[in-house]
């Protein structure tokens, strides 16, 4: 096989990049860096270089003596989507909720119940690696099909100290797996488990006295996250659980803001959250606070979607000079769907986003929302050739709009094709 390859007659090539963005703030976002009727040169896993059809002639020159052709005869390029936040290592299914709630309870019902990531947890204590791992395969081969080239994933479902860390070891055999990048975020402050309910401190001292330091000395994770919200953890427990990990190198990536104004927002910035994530409670004050951070603000709206919660105000928070990444939440609970552009097609109908930026905060945002934007997130010289091959689409703005089917023809991961 070649290792140059050149793609020829592509409609549209989106997230074209010479310089290397670390990441897309307000107005940018409404740019999509696209290129009409363009090529596309690649060597190995990287790109190399790209332009327009009409200088194709003169761009060969630079070229190597032997590259295999495809003839994308009017498809679109897109860089591979990069979902920064899911969690896709669970035990089983719960659509039993689902239907709950169609009867009228809500997910906070439910999770005072025993319902919910309670529920997962239950089911966590007696499954096998194998069979976690199994489930978990499934599910990043089934988001690549769907165009995701990177994706995070939490635990969280574990809730005590064997569980956690039985599921963190899962998330690093799918990291030796993968064709992928996968992150790694230690989610022990999902929810307090039922035999703390009366002694919280006491499950807040374990996940700072001894999980994070063990997962931290087997590295285990990349990553440490907290659910801080109503009914879930406070701010205070929030500030503990966090300062914990920054002192053994794990930065925040904190689920806030997505039952109530929970001034999760507030202390992730404070420690330094390379992202906050839901923000469907988000007002000015919260928003100041983000601008002064370099903290990305990453809004999960399948979640609000399949909750009815009302959505973030992705709009006002770009407007406001604020970038905006987008992803799954791909979960049991709240979100059983890793699909990003049915993410971008909610995100323009339900919060007033422009194609274009739905676009750039799924991919180059959410690279960042994951501290890999030096080597995925657009088509940029040196970066990996990891990209989505469209239908054929009469524009960039089909994608969004033609919700609920899938839009692309074949997937690239690192040069190949999968
Ligand atoms: O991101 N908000 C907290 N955690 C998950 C839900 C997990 C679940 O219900 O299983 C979320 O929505
Ligand atoms: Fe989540």
């Amino acid at each position: 096989m070649n290792e140059y390859k050149l793609f020829l007659n592509i409609r549209f090539l989106v997230g074209a990049r010479d310089q290397d963005p670390v990441k897309i703030t307000g107005t940018a976002m409404k740019d999509g860096g696209i290129i009409e009727n363009a090529w596309l040169y690649i060597e190995g896993d990287k790109v190399v270089s790209y332009g327009s059809m009409a200088d194709l002639d003169s761009a060969k020159k630079g070229f190597k003596a032997s590259f295999e052709v495809t003839d994308l005869a009017g498809r679109s390029v897109l860089p591979g989507w990069c979902d920064s936040h899911t969690h896709i290592v669970f035990p089983k299914w719960r659509e039993g909720e689902f239907v709950d709630r169609i009867h009228g309870l809500t997910y906070v019902e439910i999770a005072e119940r025993g319902g919910g990531i309670l529920n997962s947890a239950k089911k966590m204590q007696h499954a096998s690696e194998d069979d976690l791992l199994k489930g978990a395969v499934t599910r990043i081969n089934e988001i690549i099909k769907m165009g995701t080239v990177a994706v995070e994933i939490k635990s969280g479902y574990g809730l005590s100290y064997e569980s956690e860390l039985k599921m963190l070891r899962v998330i690093k055999r799918l990291k030796a797996w993968s064709p992928i990048p996968v992150r790694s975020t230690f989610l022990g402050a999902h929810a307090i488990p039922l035999e703390y309910k009366e002694d919280r401190k006491s499950y807040v001292d374990i996940i700072v006295n001894k999980m994070i330091p063990d997962i931290a000395e087997q590295g285990l994770a990349d990553y440490n996250d907290v659910f801080c919200d109503k009914g879930f953890f406070t701010v205070e427990e929030t500030d503990r659980i966090l300062e914990a990990g920054n002192k053994f190198g794990l930065r925040p990536k904190i689920h806030a803001n997505e039952l109530a104004t929970s001034g999760g927002i507030q202390v992730g910035v404070k420690h330094n959250a390379l992202s906050v994530d839901h923000l469907e409670f988000t007002g000015e004050e919260e928003i100041a606070v983000l601008k002064a951070s370099s903290t990305m603000p990453t809004i999960l709206p399948s979640t609000a979607f399949f909750l009815k919660l009302h959505y973030a105000p992705a709009r006002k928070m770009i407007d406001a000079g604020l970038p905006v990444a987008l992803a799954t939440d791909y979960n049991p609970g709240s979100s059983p769907s890793g699909n990003m552009s049915f993410v971008l097609s909610l995100s323009c109908i339900h919060m007033g986003m422009d194609p274009e930026e739905t676009i750039n905060a799924a991919t180059i945002n959410g690279a960042y929302a994951m501290d890999l934007n030096k080597e995925l997130g657009s088509i940029t010289p040196g970066k990996k050739a990891s990209f989505i091959v469209t239908n054929v689409i009469p524009s960039v703005s089909y994608i969004p709009y033609a919700f609920g089917k899938s839009h692309i023809e074949s997937v690239y991961v690192n040069g190949i094709k999968q």
